[in-house]
């Protein structure tokens, strides 16, 4: 039995559906090597597949990762034009048909340029179909904007005869988040040694478990990825009621 077969076999069968996913660390683990940082984005970006494979072989139904942040534009211009070229490669070079992956997205995508809007169109109807793990990429998404879309679009419907105030309930909140149709989340990981939650989906991680770990992203492996499921798995989740 391979180490990793045998990592496998430790886990028990809580796995949770859906784990979110802040990718911190890029820049210093390029840093620290004496590189530029953008290498640290690139060696980011191969760890993205390995986290989908190994959700796939684990039963994650659902992956969401912060690609890029409403907050990220404040970088400079030559890193925001890196970021977009690697989401742009990710999506048009990876073979997402082959492992069954279905690709979603979050964020306002409105502001981002054609050959982005495009990739990112064809990625989505190209993988439509796939039934395996969701990976569904936040990208130029943040949790704030997210709320206040959809304050406004149930104060139209109100205004608009649509809606009762009294009928409003948090199914009715959550039609109208981006996450809509996606498992709750049940663990979200930030890598990179940051204690907060930077604008990420606010309202749907109420509940869920969170795992910081100071693991560098580009070294957020198969194994750390697993550790953080058994990480998971010793939480104990009452949802603010009592244990049983
Ligand atoms: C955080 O590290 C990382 C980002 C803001 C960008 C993450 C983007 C990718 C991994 C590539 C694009 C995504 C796809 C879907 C292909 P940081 O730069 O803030 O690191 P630091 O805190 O060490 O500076």
């Amino acid at each position: 039995m391979s180490l990793n077969e045998y990592i496998f076999k430790s886990l028990d069968s809580n796995i949770p559906k859906h784990v979110a996913l802040i990718m911190d660390g890029n820049g210093r683990w390029a840093t620290l090597r004496g590189l530029d940082r953008s290498k640290g984005h690139q060696e980011g970006v191969k760890r993205i597949s390995d986290v989908v494979r190994t959700a796939d072989k684990i039963g994650v139904k659902a992956i969401t990762i912060f690609a890029f942040s409403t907050e990220n534009w404040s970088r400079p211009q030559k890193e925001i034009d890196e970021i977009f070229a690697l989401v742009r490669k990710y999506l048009k070079e990876e073979r997402f048909n082959e492992d069954n992956v279905k690709i979603t997205f979050m964020g306002d995508h409105s502001i981002l340029d054609e050959d982005t809007r495009k990739t990112i169109q064809e990625v989505r109807e190209k993988t439509s179909g796939n039934t395996g793990t969701i990976l569904n990429i936040a990208l130029n998404y943040g949790s704030k904007e997210e709320t206040l879309n959809a304050i406004k679009t149930i104060s139209k419907d109100y205004k608009n005869g649509k809606i009762d105030i009294e009928e409003l309930d948090y199914n009715r909140v959550e039609n109208h988040l981006m996450s809509k149709g996606l498992p709750d989340i049940d663990l979200m990981v930030r890598t990179g040694g940051e204690k907060r939650l930077s604008n990420f989906l606010l309202w749907q991680l109420a509940y869920s478990e969170l795992h910081f770990t100071p693991v560098y992203w580009p070294d957020y492996n198969e194994l750390e990825f697993i550790n953080s499921i058994k990480e998971y798995q010793k939480r104990e989740r009452r949802f603010g009621g009592l244990k049983l």
